[in-house]
């Protein structure tokens, strides 16, 4: 049997914004339960990851966990989680859970006795050290949200070490009680039926175990993240998954540009499943760059490794609004018949824009401190139908983010009704790969004399009819000499299925298409 996470397709649920069930303005898991039909049956997706909901002071929406077994009350409790999950597993959907083991809040209660006292027996849970020699932090790190990666506590007279915000102190994974503390968490979770994790900045929890200065960025590998101790972690952690049946799956963030260190996460087969892929996440889009990306990524692989593809999350500016709606379209297609396994951000189907929040406005406390950095604008709430706030909570409380203008003609409800929606084309690809050998687990071809501007290749797969995908990054017709024979299946504007392909196919300004093959 092939592993479920190579031919899922993952669907990225950001629970403030998708479904306020109990009435406040903000997003719950009861909420989200009451979407599953949407999910696992309108649109067809496979696997949920849910960002975190776990109990938080949400100086970083969560990602600042105070309890790593609990609920926060804003989202409801643990049987809302029980619900949700046997709800996802009663429609054939997996539910992964967000794990954010690099640091935990400041409020929780581990932190807080670590920075009670030097002596305190959780005092190496954290990294804690003293001011270098003529004061100031003791290396050169930086936050990832701007400014040093060091805090000053004035009670213990040392700094403590937070890559995130100073709110987020980092767990020292040298300590073998915080692996064993980490070990029980994922115990937890993984008890209670979740099907795996995303491992928030996994690749951050070993650094170098004497804080070396990092070098001038671009001049060498970071020593404040991505030690090579890593892949131990990492290991660990699939040992652990491994005992459950079946396995459970590990999705790693990792932000790495050499390839050959990101391959190095799936180990021999024997660390993280999937490694995030974000080589497209910041591409141009253009055909010829596109192309060399995907065959990069292809060519870094090491054998069994199994690829994965991510074009937007709640950290990145809006798909629709990097692309622009025609290649928004072609955008789509390409995600979800590429090799591997795609992970589709929420509202993404629907082609939701990037909301310009004023910096007054803004929630996010990256974009509070770095201006232009803001996330609110890709967090906005999910808009559904013709109701109130779009469906997402009651007219009697404001969302907690604005839906932005035009939610409503988006909604869901307008797109499925409209058979050339965006929507509509989500759900087109997506029961095409649900049908298709060929597209969920078959070989990628590139076609490298194709058309300048145009992207082409072919997914084969032994016994299956052959899918060629064929894609026009230019705002030019374009002709693609050797197609077929076949007929077209799905093509971005939802109007072409049917098509007889032999020889030439024509493609319209930014139009894709997908031809089945006769097979051999
Ligand atoms: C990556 C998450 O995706 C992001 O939202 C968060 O702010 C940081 N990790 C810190 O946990």
């Amino acid at each position: 049997m092939t592993d479920w996470w190579r031919e899922a397709v993952f669907y990225q649920v950001y629970p403030r914004s998708f479904q306020d069930a109990d009435g406040d303005g903000v997003g719950d898991l009861e909420g989200v339960r009451r979407r599953l039909p949407y999910l696992a049956e309108t649109l067809g997706v496979d696997a949920v990851w849910l960002s975190p909901f776990y109990p938080s002071p949400m100086a970083d929406f969560g990602y600042d966990v105070a309890d790593y077994c609990g609920v926060d009350p804003l989202f409801g409790d643990l049987e809302d989680f029980d619900r949700l999950l046997a709800g996802c597993h009663e429609r054939g959907l997996r539910l992964i859970v967000d794990l954010v083991p690099n640091h935990t809040s400041n409020r929780h209660p581990w932190f807080v006795e670590s920075r009670a006292s030097r002596h305190s027996s959780k005092r190496d849970w954290y990294l804690w050290r003293d001011a270098a020699p003529g004061g100031g932090p003791p290396n050169n790190w930086q936050a990832v949200f701007g400014g040093p990666a060091w805090e000053w506590d004035e009670a213990t007279g040392q700094y403590y070490l937070h890559s995130f915000l100073a709110e987020q102190p980092d767990l020292n994974w040298r300590h073998p009680e915080v692996r064993a503390a980490m070990v029980e968490v994922m115990r937890f979770w993984l008890d209670r039926g979740v099907d795996g994790f995303r491992i928030d900045v996994a690749d951050f929890v070993m650094k170098d175990p004497d804080l070396g200065d990092d070098p001038p960025a671009g001049t060498g590998r970071p020593l404040s993240r991505a030690h090579p101790d890593v892949h131990g972690v990492f290991r660990d952690t699939r040992l652990l998954l491994d005992e459950y049946e079946p396995p459970r799956v590990a999705i790693g963030e990792i932000h790495e540009a050499d390839l050959a260190v990101w391959a190095s996460y799936y180990g021999s087969g024997d660390e993280l499943h999937l490694p995030f892929n974000f080589s497209l996440l910041h591409a141009p889009w253009d055909a010829e760059e596109v192309r060399r990306r995907v065959e990069a990524l292809e060519g870094a692989l090491l054998a069994g490794a199994w690829p994965n593809w991510v074009l937007g999350n709640h950290d990145e500016p809006r798909l629709a609004t990097r692309f622009g709606p025609s290649a928004t379209r072609t955008a789509a297609m390409l995600l979800l018949t590429l090799r591997g396994t795609p992970t589709l951000y929420y509202g993404d189907e629907l082609g939701l824009p990037q909301l310009e929040v004023a910096p007054e406005h803004q929630q996010d406390p990256f974009g509070r401190r770095v201006p232009g950095r803001g996330r609110d604008g890709c967090r906005t709430p999910m808009p559904w139908d013709a109701g109130p706030h779009a469906g997402f909570c009651p007219a009697r409380v404001e969302p907690w983010l604005p839906l932005g203008p035009g939610a409503a003609e988006r909604s869901v409800a307008e797109q499925l009704a409209d058979p050339h929606s965006l929507l509509n084309l989500h759900r087109a690809v997506l029961a095409l790969r649900r049908a298709s050998p060929a597209l969920r687990l078959g070989d990628l071809r590139t076609i490298p004399d194709a058309p300048a501007g145009c992207l082409v290749y072919r997914r084969l797969h032994p016994g299956a009819a052959p899918i060629a995908v064929a894609l026009n990054f230019t705002g030019d017709p374009l002709e693609i000499p050797g197609m077929g024979p076949g007929r077209i299946v799905v093509s971005t504007g939802m109007d072409r299925a049917g098509e007889a392909v032999a020889g030439v196919l024509s493609l319209g300004l930014h139009e894709g298409v997908l031809v089945e093959e006769a097979p051999g």
